[in-house]
C-alpha cells in the first residue's frame, strides 16, 4: 500500500518565521510518497491562533475544507484577519490521485509583527557626532530592566538607520549587518528575534553596538553619508507575560549611551578597535553607566518600517589558512586557499598598546607582496590595539573584506597557522544545488562560481566585494539570476531586491544602473558634466522584469509577478518611448561590458534588450490573465524584432557590429526569422573557430553563448569553449589559480600580468552565469514556463566535451530534483533521474532516436548500449 506524507512546510519561503507584514502570507509543503508518480489531488490546511487550539482540531483561523488541488507551494492564507504580532500555528494533509489521504503534517507557525505604525511607540536613538572627528567612533548604547513575571512569550522587533548588532545579558541575539541595505529614504527592514527562553524573572540588560554601515559609512565610489549624517537604532521588545498582561520596552531617552573602542567601522575603510577602551561589563547587569550620555533621540522617520524580506547576513564558514610565510619586512602573510569575503579574527597575547594590523588583499604582486592595488580607495584594513590582558581574541563587526591573501603586521610574537581564521560572510541563502563532473577543472569553474555568489550576495547583489565599488549594480544581478537560483534559494533575496530596483525607479519608468540607487545617477551627471544622463543601461535596467521573470521561473511565484506589474509596464514604456522608429539609439553606454576584442554596438544591444523586455512583460501579462496586455505586448515584441531586422540584419544574416554578442542575443530573444536563425548560427560558429575556438563575449553575451550554441546543434562548439584552456576562456584563470569569477578576461594574462588596477577585481560573478548552462543542458535540468517552479520538470542532459559522467541536483520547492549521466568511449550511456513527488517530469534522451519519456515521480535508469558494441 503506498504512504505518502507531508514534509517541510513553509510559510513565505520559511520555516516558522517571525515578525511578518504579509496581510495573506503564502504556504509551502512537500509531499512524499514512497510509489513513483505520487501526485496531490486535494490539501486540506487548518489553521489556529494556538497550538493547543490546533492541536485540537480548532481551526480558528481557518479551515480550508478540503480543495481539488495539486497546487502545495504558495498557497494564500486565506482565513480571518490576521493580527499585529499574532501567532499562527498550521498544518495540512494531503490527498493522492487514489483519494488516499495522508496524515496531518508537523505543526507550523508563522508569526506577525508590528503591523502599524501606530503600534511603534519606541524612539529612534543614537549618539551624538564628535567634534573633529573624520571616522565616528561606534555608539554603545544599554538598558537594563527587569522581568518582575513570568513570561508567556517575548519578542524583540529591531532596525537601524546604520548596521546594528543586538545583545542580551552579553549573548548576541541577532544577526550580522542587520538590517541590511535598502534606499533608506524609502523603506528600512525590521528584524524579530524570539527572546522568550532568555527572559527569566529578574534582571536583564539589552545592548546595542552601532555602525555607519550603508546608512552613514562609506558607500562604494559615492563617498559616505549618503542617507544620513550618523546611525541610529530603533527597538521595541513585546513581552507577554502568563498572567495575560503585557509590557513594552522600548528605546527612547531613559537608555544610555557612550562610546567605546570602535574608533570607527566603516565597509569600505575598515575598522580600528582599541581594546584599552573596552567597557567592560557594560552588557551585564550592575554596570556602572553613570558616566554615560543620555541618548540623541532623532525625531522620526519618514520611510516605511517593512518585515525583513531578505535573508539575514550571517558568517556560514570558518576557514584555516592554508600557509604562512615571514615576509622580509617582518611581516607574516597568510593564504586562505580561497578567494573569499568576510573578515579575519585573530589570536593575540602581548603588551598593552601593542598595534596590530590585519590587512586584506586578493591577490600577491609578483614580489610576493599584498596586490592592494585594485582596491582603489578601500583600506581593507583592521587595526587592534592590544590591552594586555593574556589572551586577546578579536574580530571586526561592522566592516567586510574581499580577500585570499591576509597580511599580520606588528604581530607581537611569533604567529602561526592557528593565529587567524577567516569568516565567510554573506545573506544566508540555502544550498539548492550540487555538480559535479569527471572533469576536475570543469569542478573548479563550478567553485569559483559558486564562491562568487557567496562573495557577492550580500544584503544586494555587489559586483564585487573588495574595491570601493560593492553597489548592486542591475546588469551583473540579472545575467547571473538564474544560475544564482540553481546554486541558492534566492527567492528572499530577489524578492527584496526587486524592491530596492522599484524604490528607485525613476519617475520616466526607467530602472537604474545600481540598486539602492545611493545617489549614483547624481555622481554619473556630474561626472560626465552632463545636466541629464540616461539613469539606466540596456542590460542594466532590464533586470527590473528579468529577475522577476526569473524567481517566477524557478520557484512559481506569481505574487512577485503581481506587485511589480506596473513598474514594469512603465520600463517598457519607458523604453517605447526612448526609440526610434522603435530602434533604441545609444542607450547602452556599457555596451557589452568587458567583452573581448568585440565592439558590440549600442543600438543593437539596446534594441535586442528592449525586445526582450518586451516579451517577458507579455508573458507576464499573460501568466496575470491580463490578455489584452499580453496580446498588446507580444505585438509591440513582433514589431520591435521586425524594427531589429530591418535596421540590423543584412541579407547575408550578419547582423550590425558582428559580433558573438549580437548573434546569441538575436538568437535567444527570438529576433531573426528562420532563415536568419540559420545564418546567425553560421556567423556564430565562423567567428568563434576564427578566434581559435574562443569567445569574445562580455557580461551580456556571456550568459547566452553557450545555450544559444547548443540550442542551435553547436553543443561540440559549447563544450569546446567550456573547456578552452587558451587565453581568453574560464579555464585560463583557473589554470592560473582562480578561486572566484574574475572581473575580465584579461584581469591577469602571462604576457600582461595584472590588467589596469583601476577596475580589476577578482571576484566578479557575471562571467559566471556559464552556470546556468551547466544546470539546464550539461546536466540538464530545466524549468518549464508553462509549469513553473519545476511543477513539471524538464530533464534533458546533453552529453560531451569527454565527460564522462556529470552529476547534478537541484533542491526544488517540491523537493529534490536529481540527474547522473555516464557515458563510456564506446558510446554507452546510462542515466538516473530522480523526481519529487507532486511533480511531473519529461525526460529527453541524447540517443539518437531522441527518445522522450514522460513520468511522475521516482526514481529512473535509462540505459543504451551502443550499436558499437
Ligand atoms: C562594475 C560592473 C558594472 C559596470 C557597469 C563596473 O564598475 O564593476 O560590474 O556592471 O561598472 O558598466
Amino acid at each position: 500500500m503506498t504512504t505518502i506524507r507531508v514534509v517541510t512546510c513553509k510559510t513565505e519561503y520559511r520555516i516558522n518565521p517571525i515578525g511578518l507584514d504579509v496581510r495573506k502570507p503564502r504556504l509551502f509543503w512537500q509531499m512524499r510518497s514512497d510509489h513513483e508518480g505520487g501526485v496531490q489531488s486535494a490539501y486540506q490546511i487548518r489553521v489556529a491562533s494556538s497550538r493547543d487550539k490546533l492541536e485540537h482540531d480548532q481551526a480558528d483561523m481557518w479551515d480550508s475544507g478540503k480543495v481539488c488541488s495539486n497546487t502545495s507551494t504558495h498557497v494564500p492564507y486565506d482565513g480571518k484577519p490576521l493580527q499585529s504580532e499574532g501567532e499562527y500555528y498550521w498544518k495540512v494533509r494531503i490527498w493522492d490521485g487514489s483519494d488516499m489521504q495522508s496524515a496531518w503534517s508537523e505543526t507550523a507557525y508563522w508569526m506577525m509583527g508590528i503591523l502599524s505604525r501606530g503600534e511603534w511607540n519606541a524612539q529612534w536613538i543614537g549618539r551624538k557626532t564628535e567634534p573633529g572627528a573624520l571616522m565616528q567612533p561606534s555608539p554603545f548604547l544599554r538598558k537594563p530592566f527587569e522581568v518582575k513575571k513570568k513570561v508567556l512569550r517575548a519578542i524583540a522587533y529591531a532596525t537601524a538607520l546604520g548596521v546594528y548588532d543586538l545583545n542580551l545579558n552579553g549573548e548576541r541575539i541577532g544577526e550580522r549587518l542587520a538590517p541590511g541595505w535598502t534606499d533608506y529614504n524609502t523603506r528600512v527592514q525590521v528584524q524579530a528575534v524570539d527572546i522568550t527562553d532568555r527572559l527569566e524573572v529578574g534582571e536583564h540588560v539589552l545592548g546595542a553596538i552601532l555602525g555607519d554601515g550603508w546608512y552613514a559609512g562609506t558607500v562604494g565610489f559615492l563617498g559616505n553619508k549618503v542617507y544620513g549624517e550618523r546611525p541610529f537604532f530603533l527597538m521595541q521588545v513585546s513581552i507577554n507575560y502568563e498572567d495575560g498582561t503585557r509590557d513594552n520596552i522600548i528605546t527612547d531617552s531613559s537608555w544610555r549611551t557612550s562610546k567605546g573602542p570602535i574608533h570607527y567601522s566603516d565597509m569600505i575603510k575598515g575598522e580600528t578597535y582599541d581594546a584599552r577602551e573596552e567597557l567592560t561589563g557594560w552588557l551585564l547587569h550592575g554596570y556602572d553607566d553613570s558616566s554615560w550620555e543620555a541618548p540623541d533621540v532623532r525625531s522620526g522617520y519618514n520611510g516605511l518600517l517593512v518585515a525583513e524580506v531578505e535573508p539575514p547576513i550571517r558568517i556560514t564558514q570558518t576557514r584555516k589558512p592554508v600557509s604562512m610565510k615571514k615576509t622580509e619586512a617582518g611581516t607574516y602573510i597568510y593564504d586562505m586557499g580561497q578567494n573569499m569575503v568576510g573578515w579575519t579574527e585573530v589570536k593575540v597575547h602581548g603588551e598593552r598598546g601593542t598595534r596590530i594590523t590585519l590587512s586584506h588583499a586578493e591577490m600577491l604582486n609578483p614580489d610576493g607582496t599584498l596586490y592592494v592595488a585594485n582596491l582603489r580607495e578601500a583600506c581593507q584594513q583592521d587595526h587592534y590595539i592590544l590591552k594586555g590582558e593574556g589572551q586577546e581574541c578579536y574580530e571586526p563587526r561592522f566592516t567586510f573584506h574581499g580577500f585570499r591573501y591576509v597580511e599580520l603586521i606588528g604581530y607581537p610574537s611569533e604567529p602561526d597557522l592557528e593565529t587567524i581564521v577567516g569568516k565567510v560572510v554573506h545573506s544566508d541563502m540555502p544550498v539548492t544545488g550540487q555538480l559535479e563532473t569527471s572533469d576536475a577543472m570543469v569542478n573548479q569553474l563550478y567553485s569559483n562560481i559558486t564562491w562568487g555568489q557567496r562573495g557577492n550576495f550580500l544584503s544586494v547583489p555587489t559586483d564585487c566585494p573588495q574595491r570601493d565599488e560593492r553597489l548592486g549594480w542591475t546588469g551583473d544581478a540579472q545575467i547571473f539570476a538564474r544560475t544564482a537560483a540553481y546554486n541558492m534559494d534566492v527567492s528572499r533575496f530577489f524578492s527584496k531586491y526587486v524592491w530596492d530596483m522599484v524604490d528607485c525607479q525613476q519617475p520616466s519608468g526607467a530602472f537604474t544602473d545600481v540598486a539602492p540607487d545611493a545617489g549614483w545617477i547624481r555622481h554619473k551627471n556630474w561626472n560626465t558634466r552632463l545636466n541629464w544622463f540616461a539613469p539606466d543601461n540596456s542590460g542594466w535596467g532590464d533586470a527590473g522584469v528579468i529577475i522577476p521573470w526569473t524567481i517566477y521561473l524557478m520557484y512559481g511565484d506569481v505574487r512577485i509577478l503581481e506587485t511589480h506589474y506596473e513598474a514594469m509596464v512603465k520600463w517598457v514604456n519607458y523604453l517605447k518611448n526612448t526609440t526610434n522608429e522603435l530602434v533604441r539609439p545609444g542607450y547602452a553606454n556599457y555596451a557589452d561590458w568587458l567583452s573581448i576584442g568585440a565592439d558590440t554596438p549600442n543600438e543593437v544591444l539596446a534594441t535586442a534588450y528592449f525586445a526582450y523586455s518586451t516579451k517577458l512583460l507579455a508573458l507576464i501579462a499573460g501568466v496575470l490573465g491580463k490578455s489584452e496586455n499580453e496580446i498588446t505586448y507580444q505585438a509591440l515584441f513582433s514589431d520591435i524584432a521586425a524594427a531589429f531586422r530591418k535596421a540590423f540584419v543584412a541579407n547575408d544574416g550578419r547582423i550590425h557590429g558582428d559580433t558573438q554578442t549580437v548573434y546569441v542575443l538575436a538568437l535567444q530573444f527570438g529576433l531573426l526569422t528562420e532563415e536568419q536563425r540559420k545564418q546567425a548560427q553560421h556567423h556564430l560558429v565562423a567567428d568563434i573557430h576564427e578566434r581559435g575556438d574562443r569567445l569574445s563575449t562580455g557580461f551580456l553575451g556571456v550568459g547566452y553563448l553557450l545555450p544559444a550554441l547548443t540550442d542551435n546543434g553547436s553543443l561540440d562548439v559549447a563544450y569546446k569553449l567550456l573547456k578552452q584552456e587558451a587565453f581568453p576562456s574560464w579555464m585560463y584563470s583557473i589554470k592560473h589559480g582562480a578561486t572566484t569569477i574574475w572581473e575580465r578576461w584579461d584581469g591577469w594574462t602571462e604576457e600582461q600580468g595584472f590588467q589596469t588596477p583601476s577596475m580589476n577585481s577578482f571576484n566578479h560573478y557575471s562571467l559566471g552565469s556559464v552556470g546556468e548552462w551547466m544546470f539546464r543542458y550539461m546536466a540538464g535540468i530545466e524549468a518549464d514556463p508553462k509549469a513553473p517552479g519545476f511543477k513539471h520538470v524538464i530533464i534533458s542532459p546533453k552529453p560531451g566535451g569527454d565527460l564522462s559522467w556529470v552529476k547534478a541536483s537541484y533542491e526544488s520547492l517540491y523537493g529534490r530534483i536529481a540527474v547522473a549521466w555516464s557515458q563510456t568511449e564506446e558510446g554507452d550511456f546510462r542515466l538516473e533521474v530522480e523526481v519529487p513527488a507532486n511533480t511531473t517530469a519529461t525526460i529527453h534522451l541524447p540517443d539518437l532516436a531522441a527518445s522522450v519519456h514522460k513520468v511522475g515521480s521516482g526514481r529512473y535508469v535509462f540505459e543504451s548500449i551502443s550499436m558499437l558494441n
